[in-house]
């Protein structure tokens, strides 16, 4: 409820972080994942050209051909413009289906769902899975681009309610080592036939405003900020005895993150009876992705840092690690952080 109402107040919108774009050939290797009756990739190299662009389908050419009435045409469209297409390529195993050591500048999944019904889990699994299979075939500077219902990666999530509704796109491809850098609007939705519900020739719903996040390797990352949309933060609280100040932790603070993470600290209260100063700190991923592991380690090299510097902290309050990670519009919304 709280968290709602601070929600309300707040002045940090998502929406304006969206913003149309329609993806365009800038490189080499291109590689689309789970691509239903192979439509978008026909749209695709009809727009781009098929040099080194591999099309792909988890099912077999006999079931494709059997289930999708434009397989034939789809599959010759694309070769015709020098595309390849690939049968049996399961997006949670490419090694399966490429050699080590093959890279592409862009791996592409457009509205990955898992075969059966509507399940988050094993959507959220099929993410996880697909991040760390991939991963390891994207080129150093490489993207991985993800066209998602609109809700479904969960960072336009204005509660604790939607966000644990969503699959967590970003929590998911932070794990592997893949930072969000972009949410785009998904331009090209109506530029080709959606085909593929749970295994049939048949459209499914992709909502008013499809999305498409955009991930790139962090560790390595050289690009600015991130869109302020596209961040992770996780917090923990710092209880310590006495009366403290903001300058004091925030020096400490500061010293404990990597380049490419903003800290936020804020002094929740101070609690008289018992000489205790509670601080709250927010880890905010502007260049680096942002986990729960990471957040643990900074919350711990912060408490071992307070204490060589002399500062008491509260026993039972010690070691309790920082929070799952959420959006850090959500999460500066909640504690009313100005964001950069
Ligand atoms: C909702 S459909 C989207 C199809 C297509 N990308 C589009 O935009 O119309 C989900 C697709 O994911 C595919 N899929 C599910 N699990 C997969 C996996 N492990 N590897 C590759 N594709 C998979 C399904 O075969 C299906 O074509």
């Amino acid at each position: 409820m709280l968290w709602r109402r601070a929600l309300l107040l707040s002045s940090v919108r998502y929406a304006p972080f969206l913003h149309r774009a329609a993806f365009t050939r800038r490189s080499a290797s291109i590689l689309i994942v789970g691509d239903g009756d192979l439509s978008y990739g026909r749209y695709f190299v009809e727009e781009n050209g098929g040099d080194d662009v591999t099309v792909s389908v988890l099912e077999t050419r006999e079931k494709h051909r059997e289930v999708y009435q434009m397989h034939e045409g789809h599959t010759n469209a694309i070769n015709s413009k020098g595309g390849k297409v690939m049968f049996g390529v399961d997006a949670t195993a490419l090694k399966d289906s490429f050699h080590p050591g093959k890279t592409f500048n862009h791996i592409v999944w457009n509205f990955p769902h898992w075969p059966g019904k509507t399940n988050i889990k094993r959507n959220r699994e099929l993410l996880g899975a697909f991040f760390n299979n991939s991963r390891d075939f994207l080129a150093e500077d490489g993207e991985i681009k993800v066209a998602l219902v609109e809700g479904q990666g969960g960072m336009g999530s204005e509660s604790m309610r939607d966000w644990k509704a969503s699959w967590k796109a970003a929590v998911y491809a932070a794990e592997n080592d893949l930072l969000l850098t972009e949410i785009e609007e998904f331009s090209e939705a109506s530029s080709y036939e959606q085909s593929s519900h749970r295994g049939v020739d048949r459209g499914f719903h992709i909502g008013k405003r499809p999305e498409r996040y955009v991930f790139t390797p962090s560790t390595g990352y050289r690009g600015g900020d991130v869109a302020e949309g596209a961040r992770l933060a996780t917090f923990h609280e710092l209880h310590l005895v006495g009366r403290r100040c903001l300058d004091e932790v925030d020096e400490l603070a500061s010293a404990v993150v990597e380049d490419g993470v903003n800290v936020h600290v804020m002094i929740v209260e101070w609690l008289e009876e018992i000489d205790i100063t509670v601080f709250r700190i927010v880890y905010e991923g502007a260049k680096m992705c942002v986990t729960k592991e990471k957040g643990d380690s900074w919350s711990e090299k912060l408490e071992e840092r307070a204490e060589e510097k002399g500062f008491d902290l509260r026993p039972e309050k010690k070691g309790r690690g920082c929070s799952h990670a959420v959006p850090y519009t959500m999460c500066a919304a909640r504690f009313g952080l100005t964001t950069t």
